[in-house]
């Protein structure tokens, strides 16, 4: 029987790394096994993709910023998610394809139709079941992002006007995949935010 993938999305700042701890301690506690990755990354090589893409002294152009992040993902989906998924197992990744269209087609501009066509190529049918977007606004996340972070990579000292334009990003594949994607408006508790994402998940059948 083949498993259920789910992937969290946010721009940075929005608590992403807090809840997925928080999930996986939820799932650990009721007994749901389940493996957590997260992109870039998940495999050795992908890893060494994340260090050249992160990398504060190198200049990497959007498009090669594109693909490679679309490499990234191919190590990724065939070393780790499709074999894992094939297997029956709940795999549950920090950041996936949607990154991809948030940062790269609409925040670095290269269209979210041009990012569509590089991983049509890398994800083949590797869609997830389920994505939780946290919703937060931009502004807010932003500031909390740059008040915990001393030296940031490429990403992160981009300028608020850049992460705006992320959560557009985010907001308009939210917009254009209602079925998948899953809006959670995130409380100042983030145990009020966790039981969100818990609803979100059960409701849709992702986890028990
Ligand atoms: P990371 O430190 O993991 O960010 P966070 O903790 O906010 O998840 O760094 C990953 C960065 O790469 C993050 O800024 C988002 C960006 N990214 C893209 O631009 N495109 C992508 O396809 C992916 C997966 C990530």
């Amino acid at each position: 029987m083949r498993g259920k993938f789910i992937t969290l999305e946010g721009c940075e700042g929005v608590g992403k790394s807090t809840q997925l701890n928080m999930l996986k301690d939820y799932l650990e506690m009721t007994g749901q096994p389940a493996i957590f990755t997260r992109e870039p990354g998940g495999t050795p090589e992908a890893e060494a993709i994340r260090k050249i893409i992160l990398d504060i002294d190198l200049c990497v152009s959007p498009r090669v910023e594109a693909l490679l992040f679309a490499a990234a993902r191919v190590s990724h989906i065939d070393n780790l998610l499709l074999p894992s998924i094939n297997e029956g197992k709940l795999v549950i990744s920090d950041r996936y394809l949607d990154s991809s269209f948030a940062y790269q087609g609409v925040a670095r501009e290269l269209g979210i139709d041009y990012v569509k066509e590089i991983n049509k190529y890398a994800i083949e049918n590797c869609l997830p079941d389920c994505t939780v977007f946290i919703d937060m606004d931009p502004e807010f996340s932003w500031r909390r992002q740059k008040g915990s972070v001393i030296s940031g990579d490429r990403m992160e000292n981009e300028s608020i006007l850049f992460h705006k334009k992320v959560y557009s990003g985010y907001d308009a594949v939210a917009r254009l995949y209602p079925e998948r994607i899953v809006r959670v408006i995130p409380d100042i508790d983030k145990t009020v935010t966790h039981q969100r994402i818990l609803e979100a998940l059960k409701s849709r059948g992702m986890i028990n």
